[in-house]
């Protein structure tokens, strides 16, 4: 016999109901239905249930609007000039980076915001032009986005140590002890970089911002990667002080794709070293020595060749429509339906009594975000295929992540794949090995699943999305392979 369903599409006034006396706090956040009914109406009108805000937040109608009027009333041409239209560019770049500053509490005396393609594109400008030597560290945690990873590259190559912190299987949460041995142990004079996220984007989990102060007082410099971060929560940069922060925008409010930022304090840039130049980055360049170019000071210095100058105003107007949602209030939103999410995960059931959904990480919201990797598994425990289940969901217009979200530490230990196990993945070095063959050849070999689900949400989250997915993986209850 199969059990009743507890999500059914009718019960869902019920539920909310139910829901809202569980989270009072959400009454609080009624702005936001208002706000998605009137600017993010297409999701109701197109039949879309979005659960993917880490992979990439969404767009006001009214951002569009406002930068589609912001193009059609001025005449902008490249801002390296000094022409009317470079000048009317120029002065909208100089309202962005104030924007930016403002938006994150980064004053013009300790920060620069430095414009860039993406946080990949900030993270590679840490990563190439850090003092990386023999002697010196880049220590990491083992929850970063490959991003981040990537930067191990640099220090390789120039000599500098590697030192990975790993994460806990049971909460994916760095062993505190671990990772004051290695700030702690590590005396160098050379430089050290520290890199971590505020937020998984695997897992969800906060890492303490703390550390930013303690890696500071033992001496190192302190990537603190908010990318997936900031969308829900606030940041004042003032109080926490991180030297590098990279931000992607299309995740904080969904457009323009394309721009990120590096916010880096200004000591701590002034340490940085560019391998190249580039047009926009030097004062003075001349072809008759190879040493004769002059880098610009501050973020010019780092910005290579002509800033996306069409697209930075749409920076002003998202910012300003986020700063008017308020991210506390976001914050305060995204909690609540996570929270209700997560114990209503715990109490899905087979009728064998099995649990449905298995969350990796956090199982409360204690230290976490709105981001949860998850699998859906039967009677037996075993995890339905994730892209199967991409499929399925992709069939009724719900939008989820599967894979290892660029995160392979988080991976790898929430479904303890061993350094054997990965090595075969690398055994030929000539072979090109994609994340999917791999992941088959260790499922085929060892029966572990090493992907994942992941659930995220955002500024425009409301109950029924998350009820929706419910809903959906309920129809895997008692279902056979
Ligand atoms: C924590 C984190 N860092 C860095 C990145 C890289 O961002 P982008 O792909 O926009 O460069 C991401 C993207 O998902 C992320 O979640």
């Amino acid at each position: 016999m199969t059990a009743a369903s507890t999500y059914p599409p009718e019960r869902l006034e019920q539920a909310r109901d139910d829901f809202l006396r569980r989270y009072p706090d959400y009454a609080g956040t009624s702005a936001v239905d208002e706000l998605r009914a009137r600017d993010y109406a297409r999701l109701e009108r197109l039949g879309h249930t979005y659960l993917d805000y880490t992979g990439g937040g969404l767009y006001a109608e009214s951002q569009i609007r406002r930068h589609y009027e912001l193009l059609r009333d001025h005449i902008l041409g490249n801002p390296h000039s000094g022409n009317p239209t470079s000048l009317a560019s120029a002065a909208l770049v100089h309202q962005a980076r104030a924007s930016v500053r403002r938006f994150f509490n980064a004053s013009a005396v300790d920060y620069e915001v430095i414009f860039t393609a993406n946080a990949s594109g900030a993270l590679k400008l840490v990563g190439e032009s850090y003092p990386f030597r023999p002697g010196g560290v880049f220590c990491l945690t083992y929850d970063n986005h490959n991003s981040v990873n990537g930067i191990r590259e640099f220090a390789h190559v120039k000599g500098a140590t590697i030192t990975y912190v790993p994460v806990r299987e049971a909460d994916l949460r760095v062993d505190e002890e671990q990772l004051q041995t290695v700030l702690r142990g590590t005396r160098t004079a050379e430089d050290r970089l520290f890199a971590y996220p505020a937020q998984s984007n695997f897992s969800g989990v906060h890492h303490p911002l703390a550390w930013v102060d303690e890696a500071h007082e033992l001496g190192w410099d302190v990537l603190l990667d908010c990318a997936a971060y900031a969308p829900t929560n606030p940041i004042d940069l003032e109080v926490l002080k991180p030297d590098f922060v990279p931000i992607s925008f299309y995740k904080l409010f969904g457009y323009p794709t394309g721009v990120g930022c590096l916010i880096a304090r200004r000591e701590k840039l002034a340490k940085l070293r560019r391998p190249w130049f580039a047009g926009g980055t030097i004062t003075l360049a001349s072809v008759q020595a190879e040493d004769w170019y002059r880098l610009a000071p501050g973020a010019t210095g780092f910005e290579d060749g002509t800033l996306d100058y069409l697209s930075l105003p749409a920076i002003t107007i998202g910012l300003e429509h986020l700063a008017t949602v308020g991210v506390p209030t976001i914050h305060r939103r995204v909690s609540a339906l996570a929270g209700w999410f997560l114990e209503e995960a715990r109490r899905l059931r087979h009728t064998n009594g099995a649990p449905l959904l298995k969350v990796f990480g956090p199982q409360d919201m204690d230290r976490r975000g709105a981001t949860i990797a998850l699998y859906i598994v039967n009677p037996q425990g075993h995890a339905y295929d994730v892209y199967d289940v991409e499929t399925a969901a992709a069939d009724e217009l719900i939008s989820v992540r599967t894979g290892c979200f660029c995160n392979p530490g988080d991976g790898e230990v929430a479904h303890d794949i061993t350094r054997a196990e990965m090595e075969a993945c690398f055994a030929d070095p000539t072979a090109a090995v994609t994340l999917m063959q791999c992941q088959r050849r260790i499922e085929d070999t060892t029966g572990k699943v090493p992907n994942t689900i992941r659930v995220s949400l955002g500024l425009a989250s409301d109950f029924a999305d998350v009820y929706r997915f419910l809903t959906f993986a309920e129809k895997y209850r008692d279902r056979r392979e």
